[in-house]
């Protein structure tokens, strides 16, 4: 049988045979693209080729991608377990033509690779052709059709409408006609029973797509219109997993060699044998049955979405793609907990094993798996305490519905968002208990919380408007101050009310936000008009000006300047985390690997992986190694050269950021700092001046922040710390050593206090010797109410205790109302023994409560026997006592 490793070498040798160019998987979590946040199919980091935004370097490539689909457009998370052939992470397996061949060498290499290399068998492999849209004006696929017919029987051969066979990104972008390969994996008796043909596209779990072949043509404009592109191009997506079990004819993806050694582990680790929950699950359907299997399925599926995206550099949080992460994780710690009975992280012990299995394909996992599995670790430990928060949360709520029997819809979906519980798990816990859920309540709390959230993110993007230049976004910047450009294209943006234009150009000085370095800001001269360019953003490889104005005419010359003096400041602070990323590596060990990044005028930031707190010590070195750097004002080199040299050099790459094959070294001293970057730096390091950290803090399980300053930022940071030392000292009247007279301080304010206390001590035991002949019996009871003189509400609530359990319980019970005015404001501390509470059916905290705090306008709490309050309204203390006094009567 041939392995799932030897299956995706044999697609990446049989294109490279054909002429394409293999390249690295782009990584799953998307950065500069406003339009996706993970990668969902191989096509996203060559959509600018499609479009004709960037000249492609080979006509035609071919890879394996990491691919997620759990947001957006493309949506399967809550299929995945569930059934046994959809993914969150999956590879997909591509081959593109960009300009070069199209439908017919693409259908036939398909074919080829599918019959002659995995050979498939001919009579299950069916066809889908795009039947043409009157609407959108595109006729049906005749190109297609021909081909097929030469390899296919006709009725292997099914026509689909746009729903099926017209392929969109996303709502606006590349897009063209498709034509799938489906398999019917049934059996024989089932297939002459029910024709394959009727099954394909039908969600039947055996009769799967594996392979589309996407013929883009055109371009989705904002409107809904379709524009024909420059040129036509192939766009092919094979989903691995499901290659895999075609050929190696299983009945489930989970029982191809991608899965089985996870699930091998779970097994070992839950001591559950998968095998028996599958014949189980054949028995019991869900919702009450047959979850221990999809609980199988889910874990082995989510831990490579969980462990890919964080190697990418994605950390679990609570927004954007950190929120989806963390979401997929939280779905499989459910599924363990609730129906593995495993009450432990158990995820982060897959990772080692998932590693070793891609080592070879996708190495960024191995060169981080202790890392990785710390940061899933501690995820799942904070969600399993969470869980068992929500868990009591639904025991509470099937105490409270005893008699409507209803969940309601409020409290689903805060179980949902606050405790990720799924809908389908409270349901299944309320059925457990007799008790149904109001569903149509919570589709209505969901539905508000998702238009809040579309509210919030509101963005309303107009079509480009195009100059049809060839070249455009030639940044010039790192030499150039000033362009005497054009404008390649504009487009109106209208975010959150606010109508922003954004600008590319023909060629630009600015720099684009990115590797951590923030966009440029600066001016435009456009037809005599000056234009502030608030920020500098990438949308995939465009530099996109935003700027808040526009003048009529746009189509002449453009003077395009940044901000000099600013980007100076970035400069130094971009060039200062080079210097500090090696002395970090150089102090603290090799395993040093950034997670992030701030390179801003102000300041910047550094985020790296480490797992200790740095010692004072530490950060003492690691500060006076970079300081040393900077006084050895060592040139800063920058060259450009093929990535593989790169790397041989010991150029330092991030993961989870893209690089073509030729990239950026920036080079202090070949000894000591070399990164692929693609950043501005000054020229020498002594242009620093000095660099100085200001903090150093945890921001996630395992990843380390330095904050610190460069140059003049650092010089007026310090003076500021001078300025306040200086202060101090002046306060205390310049002395030698000012740490020596802080002690003393300190010292003298120790012995004051201890001697303020003993005092405090015996003033009390004097007020208690004159509040005791002070005793008065009220309708039979013994009873103090006093306004007395304390100096802290603690020593008043003392006063009132001691009396009553000291005083009163040998003689048989009591009761104290004390009140004080403590600087202005008003007190008052209410006891009474436990028989004269019960006697009298009378309740201290309730007293202070709905009594005493209106009257002095305050709050308080406390027990039946002992409580107490604060307020505003210093002149009813009498009135308090008279009150309290008044209940004793009745
Ligand atoms: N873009 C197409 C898909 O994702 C083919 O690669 O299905």
């Amino acid at each position: 049988m041939m392995t799932s490793a030897e299956i995706r070498q044999k697609f990446l040798d049989f294109f490279e045979e054909k002429g394409h160019q293999i390249v690295p998987s782009a990584p799953i979590v998307v950065k500069n693209d406003p339009t996706l946040m993970f990668t969902n199919a191989g096509m996203n980091q060559f959509k600018d080729y499609f479009l004709g935004n960037k000249n492609p370097p080979y006509g035609r490539v071919a890879d394996t991608q990491k691919c997620l689909r759990v947001s957006g457009k493309h949506n399967d998370l809550e299929e995945v377990g569930v059934d046994t052939y959809h993914h969150t992470m999956f590879e997909m397996l591509g081959n593109w033509s960009f300009g070069d061949y199209f439908k017919n060498e693409a259908i036939t290499w398909s074919w080829q690779l599918l019959t002659d290399v995995y050979n498939l068998p001919k009579d299950r492999l069916y066809a889908t052709v795009f039947e043409g849209d009157e609407k959108e004006g595109i006729p049906s696929s005749a190109i297609a059709l021909k081909k097929w017919e030469e390899f296919l029987p006709k009725e292997h051969i099914v026509f689909g409408n746009k729903k099926d066979n017209f392929w969109e990104m996303g709502d606006t972008g590349p897009c063209g006609p498709c034509t799938e390969i489906h398999i019917d994996m049934r059996s024989n008796e089932e297939r002459q029973l029910v024709p394959g043909q009727a099954l394909v596209n039908k969600d039947h779990p055996q009769v799967i797509e594996i392979w589309n072949n996407v013929f883009i043509q055109y371009n989705r404009k904002k409107d809904g219109t379709l524009e024909d592109l420059p040129s036509k191009h192939v766009d092919t997506g094979m989903g691995f997993e499901r290659l895999v079990r075609a050929i190696q004819n299983k009945q489930s993806n989970y029982d191809t060699d991608v899965f089985t050694g996870t699930i091998e582990a779970i097994e070992k680790i839950t001591n559950i044998a998968y095998r028996n929950l599958q014949s189980l699950e054949l028995l019991q359907r869900p919702p009450m049955g047959g979850r221990g299997a999809i609980a199988f399925r889910v874990i082995a599926d989510h831990i490579r979405a969980i462990s890919f995206t964080i190697a990418d550099g994605q950390l679990p949080s609570n927004t954007g793609a950190g929120y989806v992460i963390r979401r997929i994780l939280r779905r499989a710690v459910r599924y363990y907990y609730s129906y593995l009975q495993y009450k432990q992280p158990l995820l982060t012990q897959l990772v080692p094993l998932l590693a070793k299995q891609f080592e070879t394909v996708f190495p960024e996992l191995i060169q981080q798996q202790d890392f990785v599995a710390k940061v899933i670790k501690e995820e799942e430990e904070a969600f399993l305490k969470t869980l068992e928060k929500g868990l009591k949360r639904i025991d509470d709520l099937i105490q409270q519905v005893t008699t409507t029997k209803i969940i309601d819809g409020k409290s689903a979906f805060e179980l949902n968002d606050t405790y990720g519980f799924p809908i389908d798990l409270t349901q299944l816990i309320a059925t457990e208990h007799n008790l149904t859920v109001d569903i149509d309540g919570y589709n209505a709390e969901r539905k508000q919380q998702q238009e809040r959230g579309r509210k919030d993110a509101a963005l309303d993007t107009e079509d480009w408007v195009e100059f049809n230049f060839q070249n455009n976004s030639n940044f010039v910047g790192y030499k150039k101050k000033v362009s005497n450009t054009k404008i390649a294209k504009y487009r109106k943006v209208i975010s959150k009310g606010k109508i922003q234009y954004q600008i590319v150009l023909v060629e630009t000085p600015f720099y684009a936000e990115s590797g951590g370095q923030i966009g440029d800001i600066g001016e435009l001269i456009i037809s005599g008009k000056t234009i502030i360019v608030t920020n500098t953003k990438k949308e995939n490889d465009l530099i996109i000006h935003f700027v808040d104005y526009l003048p009529e005419s746009v189509g002449g010359k453009v003077i395009a300047r940044f901000d000099e003096n600013r980007r100076k400041e970035i400069k130094r602070h971009h060039t200062a985390t080079h210097l500090l990323q090696a002395a970090l590596q150089q102090i603290l060990g090799k395993h040093i690997a950034q997670k992030g990044s701030l390179n801003a005028a102000d300041n910047m930031r550094f985020d790296f992986s480490h797992f200790a707190k740095l010692t004072d010590t530490e950060l003492a070195q690691v500060e006076s190694l970079v300081n040393q750097k900077i006084r050895e004002n060592i040139p800063v080199v920058t060259k450009v050269m093929n990535k593989e040299e790169a790397i041989q050099l010991g150029a330092m790459a991030l993961f989870g950021e893209k690089y073509g094959d030729k990239v950026r070294v920036v080079i202090i001293d070949p000894k000591y700092s070399i990164e692929l970057c693609g950043g501005t730096h000054v020229a020498h390091t002594g242009e620093l001046g000095m660099f100085k950290i200001i903090s150093e803090t945890a921001i996630a399980a395992g990843v380390r922040r330095i904050e610190a300053l460069a140059g003049a930022k650092a010089e007026a940071y310090i003076n500021e710390q001078l300025g306040i030392l200086k202060k101090v000292k002046e306060q205390f009247k310049n002395p030698k050593d000012v740490t020596a007279a802080l002690q003393n301080l300190q010292d003298e304010k120790t012995t004051l206090q201890k001697k303020l206390e003993s005092l405090e001590a015996r003033q009390l035991l004097s007020i208690r010797n004159e509040l005791l002949t002070k005793v008065t019996t009220v309708n039979g009871i013994n009873f103090i109410g006093e306004i007395v003189e304390v100096t802290n509400p603690d020593a008043l609530k003392k006063l009132a205790n001691e009396l009553v359990t000291q005083h009163f319980s040998p003689l048989g019970g009591g009761g104290a109302v004390l009140c004080a005015n403590i600087d202005g404001k008003p007190y008052v501390a209410i006891t009474m023994s436990e028989t004269v509470a019960k006697a009298r059916n009378l309740d201290a905290a309730k007293i202070i409560k709905e009594l005493i705090a209106p009257i002095i306008k305050g709050g308080g709490g406390g027990n039946a026997t002992l409580a107490t309050a604060g307020g505003q309204d210093v002149s009813q203390l009498q009135n308090c006592i008279t009150k309290v006094k008044a209940l004793l009567v009745i």
